[in-house]
């Protein structure tokens, strides 16, 4: 019996050492690192390449990135605070502390993948963009190029981030590399509305990420195939930690948008506001430049969509009003 014991006791201080290294290894070892790819890459900045890396860029980059300066220079990331203390990075044309230290195949390269020039990973606070096209990719690139004056050189060297244990501990287990494209990643033709708002959806703006069920269940390579899609549900936290549970945006009349407008479901995603006045929490990004052409596309591949009903949600929205 108290050989048994003592084995067990053994055991248990085993396992509890492996633990505590495991757990001194992610906090210590930090983000990973992994290898880098060169990509030549000669971008050519077109007058209309920067006018759609405009577009781009203030609808994406400049939600995290723009500074009360209105630079491109980092600003604090406060709706993060699980993952740290947060603070996006310099993009604008300084040749030191912004984009200078990017070539344009290094800059593709990480807004692909997510591995950084230095080869860290860049945890999920940075977004990555696996399936935006290349053109638009290369108008972004353009426009970050560009004399812009939200791009202006600064000087501004943000604080390094502290990333908490959470955010290591998920970039060891749960978040990887994107592999980079092999091939041409292109987009569908604007006129082709259904096909064009399912490439807004799910590669351009990435509404599907943070409108379906669970952030953990979303598929990353193949955005429909997410547990949920576009049915709502997933919690987000807003600058104050209260939490959003992203809406359905499918037509069921219940539970999704089946009662809005085309134009009702405009003024939401450019305002922030329901057609009821009721106003929505900033978790939901303010799209105020999305264009028309985009608007009408992903509203048509909504209305295309088989209507989910998200009982769960009812409840939810009774319990947050
Ligand atoms: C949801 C917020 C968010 C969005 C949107 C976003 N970024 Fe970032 N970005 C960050 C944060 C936070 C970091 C700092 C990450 C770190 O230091 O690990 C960062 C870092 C970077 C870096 C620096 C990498 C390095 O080597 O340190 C570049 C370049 C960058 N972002 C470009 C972009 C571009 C271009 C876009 C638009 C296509 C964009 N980001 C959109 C949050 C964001
Ligand atoms: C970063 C996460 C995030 C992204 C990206 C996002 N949303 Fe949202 N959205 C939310 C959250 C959370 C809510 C719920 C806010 C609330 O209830 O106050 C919401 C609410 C909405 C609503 C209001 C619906 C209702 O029933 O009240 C609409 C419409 C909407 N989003 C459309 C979009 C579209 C279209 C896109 C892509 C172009 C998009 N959202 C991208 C998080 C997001």
């Amino acid at each position: 019996m108290k050989k048994a014991l003592k084995i067990l006791g053994l055991l248990l201080g085993l396992i509890v050492l492996v633990l505590v290294c495991g757990a001194a290894f992610i906090h210590f070892g930090g983000i990973p690192s992994y290898e880098t790819e060169k990509v030549d890459l000669n971008i050519e900045y077109t007058p209309e390449r920067v006018a759609q890396g405009e577009h781009l860029a203030n609808l994406i980059c400049a939600n995290c990135h723009l500074s009360e300066n209105r630079l491109l220079e980092g600003a604090p990331m406060s709706d993060v605070k699980e993952f740290g203390e947060i603070w996006s990075a310099n993009i604008t044309n300084h040749p030191t502390a912004g984009l200078g230290r990017y070539t344009d195949g290094e800059l593709a390269y990480l807004l692909r993948t997510g591995i950084k020039r230095n080869g860290q990973y860049a945890p999920p606070y940075m977004p990555k963009f696996p399936h935006l096209s290349d053109e638009d990719l290369y108008s972004i690139i353009a426009y970050l190029r560009s004399d812009a004056p939200i791009t202006k050189a600064s000087d501004f060297q943000p604080p390094a981030c502290k990333p908490s244990f959470l955010a290591k501990l998920l970039c060891r287990v749960a978040f990887k590399p994107f592999p980079y494209p092999e091939g041409k990643v292109t987009a569908p033709d604007t006129s082709d509305l259904v096909a064009y708002g399912k490439y807004v959806v799910t590669s351009k703006i990435e509404c599907y990420a943070c409108h379906s069920a669970d952030f953990k269940k979303n598929d990353y390579y193949t955005p429909e195939q997410s547990f949920g899609y576009l049915g709502g549900g997933n919690i987000l936290k807003d600058m104050e930690g209260k939490p959003a549970y992203s809406a359905n945006l499918t037509m069921d009349k219940e539970t999704g948008l089946g009662n809005w407008t085309r134009e009702e479901f405009a003024h939401a995603v450019r305002t922030g506001q329901r057609p009821d006045g009721t106003v929505l929490s900033q978790t939901m990004p303010r799209l105020t430049s999305m264009a028309d052409y985009e608007i009408n596309a992903v509203w048509a591949y909504l209305n295309s969509l088989e209507p989910v009903r998200n009982e769960s949600l009812k409840e939810v929205r009774a319990i947050v009003k």
